[in-house]
């Protein structure tokens, strides 16, 4: 192994990036694990909040909490104006045309779910065909396979390299059954850290007269999105994934879409008149807001995207390519360590395998050393069985994460190998 790095978390300045300010503002990051500085590589399963959340989250409790849209009263207005400005941060920070196109809902799976239930449940009939990608998270082929059950529909799977890089050829084959009544697939593996060429994905499918949806659960904190430009249909991500609260998730879909698709869930807020003969459903967002929302939640993500757009995605990005460039280079030097995913596009992540070393073993040393890594099958089965194996150990970057910390990475990671020789 080269030089032995150091475990105190110095802070460098990286991609124009000032890492200490940066690091100052996650008041969590400045624990200890086991005696060791925690050193935290697992944010792809779920980033941590700067203050300026926090705070967000505490002074609306704090001082204008109250439930939203339906109050006279002085706090109801103020939450409402909150919850509705925040709602405006997410269409800008997505480049979408209208409020009305942003839904907020629970997170990136009940994001799906609504599109599976309402879209795919109001226009997918026996014999259609929806089309994924052979590296989706869970929530992107649970909530398919359920459509498909209760419709006679077909999931068809575009397969991917070893490296983990989409078939394009085959995703376009499989798009030109004429059947076709969706596109589902994920911006950035969470598996692989595969980046996929969704613009292109998304040309595709249009040139067939194929509606798209993107998962953007992993894509959201490292890569600029624009759904103007990208133009897909739907467009889904996690509040928790961009340094905001967990329990918020947004739906992105084009106004038309959403306006012909029936509502998703019944119940107050979604309504314009209910009687027991008839009930006539409020317009968009409100129709798929169903029940008092994560109002404070919802107040956190705008905090956060607030906090991202004054760094800027452009700097996050460069400094979490140094990241893994770096870290890629010292995990291969490591006997034995397989990296999975090694598409020439690739962001945030690293995935891997140590041969005769189980997953769960390397996380569980590493975490005595302070570093907080995932071990699993990160939601992703048939990835692990594409190649064959139960779990991988992960290691995630996100905008607050040093080079150092990617050394006490490899460090512990030798400490797994002396200790298994
Ligand atoms: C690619 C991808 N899609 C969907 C999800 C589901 O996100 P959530 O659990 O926030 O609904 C995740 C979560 O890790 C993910 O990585």
């Amino acid at each position: 192994m080269s030089a032995s790095p150091t475990l105190a978390i110095a802070p460098t300045a990286s991609a124009g990036l000032d890492l200490a300010r940066i690091r100052a503002e996650f008041p969590i990051l400045r624990q200890r694990v086991h005696g060791k500085p925690l050193v935290y590589l697992d944010n792809a399963a779920s980033a941590q909040r700067p203050k300026a959340v926090i705070d967000a989250i505490s002074e609306c409790y704090s001082t204008y909490y109250a439930n939203i849209h339906r109050g006279v009263h002085l706090l109801s207005e103020r939450s409402t104006a909150a919850y509705e400005g925040a709602r405006e941060k997410v269409r800008a920070f997505l480049n979408a045309a209208s409020v009305q196109e942003i839904i907020f809902t629970r997170n990136t799976t009940e994001s799906i779910n609504l599109v599976a239930s309402s879209f795919g449940g109001s226009t997918v009939k026996t014999g259609d065909e929806i089309v994924i990608t052979g590296m989706e998270h869970h929530s992107n082929i649970v909530p398919w396979q359920l459509l498909c059950e209760r419709t006679g529909a077909r999931l068809k799977v575009a397969p991917f390299t070893d490296a983990g890089e989409l078939i394009l050829d085959e995703y376009e084959r499989l798009l030109d059954s004429g059947r076709v009544k969706l596109a589902a697939f994920v911006h950035l593996s969470n598996a692989l850290g595969t980046l996929n060429p969704v613009q292109r994905m998304i040309e595709l499918a249009h040139a067939r007269g194929i509606p798209t949806l993107v998962d953007g659960a992993q894509s959201i904190p490292h890569v600029a999105v624009d759904v103007r430009a990208l133009d897909c249909e739907f467009y889904a991500f996690s509040s928790h994934k961009i340094y905001g609260p967990s329990g918020v998730g947004v739906l992105y879909g084009k106004q038309a879409l959403l306006e012909a698709m029936p509502p998703y869930q019944g119940g107050g807020d979604m309504i314009r008149l209910v009687t027991f003969e008839k009930t006539e459903y409020a317009d968009l967002p409100n129709k798929f807001e169903a029940g008092t929302p994560n109002i404070a939640g919802v107040i956190g993500l705008g905090a956060a995207l607030d906090w991202v757009n004054a760094i800027g995605l452009d700097a996050v990005a460069a400094h979490e390519h140094e990241l893994l460039d770096y870290a890629t280079a010292q995990l291969q030097e490591i006997p034995g360590l397989k990296i999975m995913g090694t598409a020439r596009d690739k962001a945030a992540l690293a995935a891997f395998t140590i041969q005769g070393i189980h997953p769960h073993d390397i996380g569980t040393i590493l975490d005595r050393e302070g570093v907080a890594i995932r071990a699993g099958h990160h939601c992703a089965q048939p990835v692990m069985q594409r190649y064959g194996v139960p779990a991988t150990a992960r290691a995630s970057f996100a905008v607050y994460n040093t080079r150092d910390e990617v050394d006490a990475l490899v460090k512990a990671l030798w400490k797994v190998k002396e200790l298994f020789e």
